[in-house]
């Protein structure tokens, strides 16, 4: 749903109750994981050869100029055009240039974190990405606070902060953008139509405020590159995930990938109900016919190359 700006195409997530994999997922083992080097430096050559990560994790300053007609990636026939505003807010250069990690934490917004203690370790991974400008500061215990990249698609603004009706939502929006001093804030603006009055507030904020963020905005190829790329590793995924773009992303990046909060079922491996989200009531009340996303099948892929060692994924607690 990064490509997702509306409300009503949330509601479907291609999540059913009991997702087909929600048996295999209780094997998942912590305990005797171990890296695999090999494996991951495989898939990092290998997802090269489909997109570079740190090229097209934004649209740079020189490539566009303000009143540029751009298609949207999943409305075609939709354009848009590029504001003054998102013009002056492009980097000129690509915000994760050069950057190697050893250690990254990619946290999803799964209710599996609640109550998981998993802040501090979180929070002590070299590099932590954070999807959807999802609340830190009530959840710090189990979700950490640091953030060195945050998505945020156009739609949690409408949805997290109310679509800033006023002057108490304006505010609180602000403090979030104002809480990430430093960190890069990753806006798909181009997925789909409906969502550029939101990007344009929000970037009207940052501007006006001299909010300290990195913006960066995907280029237009990235979601087809991230799919064509699965596609061939035979994952047949229409539209991926904000947490699956961070993975395939981070491949450049990253050493070691560890997963937090990715956690696509309503029942955790003991039987006891999951939110869907750690900080909202957003419920699982899905059906996967009309969905843009398969988070399951997603689900089933990194479990499979959590048991490989390629990356690791959290599902229990960290005490
Ligand atoms: N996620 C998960 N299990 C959940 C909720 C989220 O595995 N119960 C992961 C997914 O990879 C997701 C990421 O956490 O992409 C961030 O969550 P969210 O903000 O909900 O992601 P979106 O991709 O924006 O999905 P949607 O808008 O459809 O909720």
């Amino acid at each position: 749903a990064h490509a997702d700006p509306t409300a009503s195409t949330r509601r479907n997530k291609g999540i059913k109750r009991h997702g087909p994999s929600y048996n295999n997922t209780a094997k998942l083992s912590s305990n005797n994981w171990t890296f695999n080097k090999t494996l991951s430096n495989l898939i990092r050559k290998n997802i090269l050869r489909f997109l570079d990560p740190e090229r097209d994790i934004s649209i740079l300053k020189g490539t566009l100029k303000p009143g540029d007609i751009i298609h949207y990636v999943f409305d075609r026939h939709s354009t848009t055009n590029i504001s003054e505003n998102l013009y002056r807010l492009l980097p000129t250069v690509s915000p994760m240039k050069n950057q190697h990690h050893r250690r990254c934490a990619i946290v999803g917004n799964s209710g599996i974190l609640l109550n998981s203690s998993c802040g501090p370790e979180i929070d002590s991974h070299d590099f932590v990405i954070r999807c959807n400008l999802a609340p830190v500061e009530d959840y710090y215990r189990d979700v950490g606070w640091r953030t060195n990249l945050v998505t945020m698609n156009p739609s949690v603004v409408q949805r997290a902060f109310q679509d800033l009706v006023n002057e108490e939502w304006r505010d609180r929006f602000l403090q979030r953008l104002q809480s990430l001093s430093g960190s890069v804030l990753w806006i798909p603006a181009f997925m789909a139509k409906g969502g550029e009055e939101r990007v344009e507030w929000a970037l009207r904020l940052i501007l006006l405020h001299t909010v300290d963020v990195r913006t960066a905005f995907p280029s237009l190829r990235l979601l087809h590159a991230v799919r064509g790329y699965w596609l061939t590793n035979n994952v047949h995924i229409k539209r991926p995930t904000t947490g699956l773009l961070m993975y395939t992303m981070a491949t450049r990046f990253c050493e070691e990938i560890h997963l937090y909060g990715f956690w696509p079922f309503p029942l955790d491996p003991h039987g006891k109900p999951v939110k869907y989200h750690y900080y909202d009531t957003l419920k699982y009340e899905y059906t996967s016919s009309s969905s843009p996303h398969t988070m399951p099948l997603e689900f089933r892929t990194l479990s499979t190359l959590h048991r490989q060692g390629a990356l690791r994924l959290h599902t229990g607690t960290c005490d």
